[in-house]
């Protein structure tokens, strides 16, 4: 098996570099989702909710730049074009919501998403042992599931 200057599998490590970069299109994509609803949020929950989607995009914007530098360190280059994120996407994308369940709710469908791809880069890099793209993985699910815990519990209607 010929493997690359980390060890790693060629061939296996180029497929990991295609799926890292789906990942990072399907990101970006989140993180504008999470732009255009911090922007156009309103209502009486604004200075809550607006703040809030501040820190989710501050995140995702380090989350991004993590998988960009995971798809060099592997030996690929990162995708950085609006074309390839949009040909690359699979989330939905939110435009002009301003109410506050719909925008919640495009964080949890979006991370809903972002989640299938995670689990399959997760069990692709598990199979070549793959640690540094795996602990990432790891961090990233446990992260989101978390997040979406938070999001299922403040749209539960008032209990
Ligand atoms: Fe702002």
């Amino acid at each position: 098996m010929k493997t690359n200057i980390l060890g790693l599998p060629v061939k296996e490590s180029e497929e990991m570099v295609k799926e890292l970069n789906i990942l990072l299109a399907n990101f970006q994509v989140y993180y504008q989702n999470l732009r255009g609803i911090h922007w156009n949020i309103r209502g009486k929950r604004f200075f809550e909710l607006h703040v809030k989607f501040e820190e989710l995009y501050t995140d995702s914007q380090l989350k991004i730049d993590l998988i960009a530098e995971r798809v060099l360190t592997v030996g690929g280059t990162p995708l950085h074009t609006f074309e390839d994120y949009i040909s690359e996407n699979k989330l939905k994308v939110g435009k002009n919501i301003s109410k506050d369940e719909k925008a919640v709710q495009l964080i949890v469908d979006s991370l809903t998403d972002l989640l299938k791809i995670e689990r399959v880069i997760l069990e692709k890099s598990d199979e070549i042992n793959d640690e540094g793209t795996n602990s990432m993985m790891s961090d990233f699910i446990a992260e989101q599931e978390k997040t979406i815990w938070m999001m299922q519990a403040w749209l539960e209607n008032d209990l």
